[in-house]
């Protein structure tokens, strides 16, 4: 080795750290790297981990990597990813790794966080299914408002995917199938009406109270309606209980039921429709026959609030009811015996209750 060469490969192995050292110095110097860092660790890898974890729980693949270990080819088999994709799969998997979310050993995946250990679990499907509705529906809403509203756009019900919708509605399933069981009469044979009926789990509530009770499940939506009526012949029900898809507003109805419900949809009509949409649900009762409606109302927490304000920034339906407005609208709708029921206390979710009045005895 040359002088020179050995002096440049002094100054090199000097210059290293030292420039290093400087950088380091210069990034801790920054005053935007507290902020940076904190971003970072309390708001912008938090927002990953639930957009990947959504993501993986409504791809379906959580649930067979609680299970067992699972490779890249099992995976991408399941997700229906050939070719080439599947190496941008294996991206994608891996951010998840990073993230902390999942594990990797030898090739296979395996879910590490508790977190995605807890989300995989099937009577957690609703706890999931919510998560992705924020990171698909409630997101958009805070991100673009202001956008939406320049260039005069709304959201629309092809925005909202039925599916999900279904599922993540089923958080307050306790609350609403403790409203059905203070409403629905047990003694005598019941023919129901379900409206926006969902996955068809309220209807199947009633059926398993009341063995005599016979139903009619309507949704607007076909994707939601299908798997409703599949649902309903899974379990046992199809010869009880009929699905439907349709709207209510226009389906041909005979006027005959002893109990119409509507959960967690009044907010799909615009506020001013409402008072002729429960005079519609009121017709279809026979006399005496009772309307139960559940819904969250105004004022509840910030997860309602923006639900409130993806409604309100919709071309359909309207904001969340308050409950004096929902009684008065009952009210007008000609029920009689109007209850508003707060389920939960401290908790914005209401039970509503009304009867279609029985016809006035004829004159002698
Ligand atoms: C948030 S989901 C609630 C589903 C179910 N009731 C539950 O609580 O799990 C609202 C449902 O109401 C349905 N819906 C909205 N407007 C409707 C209408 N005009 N007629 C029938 N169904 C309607 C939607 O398609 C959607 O499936």
């Amino acid at each position: 080795m040359d002088i020179l060469s050995l002096a440049q490969n002094v100054v090199d192995r000097a210059e290293g750290p030292l420039t290093q050292a400087r950088t380091v110095a210069k990034v801790l110097g920054d005053r935007r790297t507290p902020l940076l860092l904190a971003l970072s660790k309390g708001l912008i890898t938090p927002l990953y981990r639930a957009a990947f974890l959504a993501s993986a729980a409504g791809a379906g693949i959580l649930r067979p990597l609680a299970t067992r270990p699972c490779d890249l080819d099992t995976l991408a088999e399941r997700l229906e990813i050939t070719g080439g994709d599947r190496q941008l799969l294996r991206a994608w998997l891996d951010i998840g790794v990073q993230l902390g979310e999942f594990d990797r050993r030898e090739g296979c995946y395996r879910l590490r966080s508790t977190a995605a250990r807890t989300l995989a679990r099937a009577d957690n499907d609703a706890v999931a299914a919510a998560l992705e509705e924020v990171m698909r529906f409630h997101l958009p809403v805070l991100l673009d408002g202001p956008r939406m509203l320049r260039e005069g756009r709304r959201f629309s019900l092809g925005d909202q995917d039925g599916a999900v919708i279904a599922r993540s509605s089923l958080v307050v399933r306790s609350f609403v199938e403790e409203a059905v069981e203070r409403t629905l009469d047990t003694t005598t044979p019941v023919h129901l009406l379900e409206i926006g009926c969902g996955s068809g789990v309220y209807v199947r509530h009633a059926a398993r109270l009341n063995p005599r009770l016979t139903a009619l499940a309507i949704d607007l939506q076909p994707e939601v309606a299908d798997r409703a009526a599949k649902n309903m012949a899974a379990w046992g029900l199809a010869e009880r209980v009929e699905t439907r898809q349709g709207d209510l507003r226009t389906l041909d109805l005979q006027p005959r039921f002893d109990l119409v419900t509507l959960h967690n949809n009044i907010y799909y009509f615009a506020p001013e429709e409402r008072v002729e949409v429960l005079e519609r649900a009121r017709a279809l009762l026979a006399p005496g026959g009772r309307l139960l409606l559940t819904t969250s109302c105004r004022g509840g927490h910030i997860g309602l609030e923006v639900l409130n304000l993806w409604f309100t920034y919709a071309d359909f339906g309207g904001p969340l009811p308050r409950e004096d407005e929902l009684t008065d609208q009952l009210e007008r709708a000609g029920f009689t015996d109007v209850r508003a029921d707060r389920i939960v206390p401290g908790e914005q979710f209401h039970a509503f209750t009304g009867t279609n009045p029985p016809a006035p005895a004829a004159q002698l």
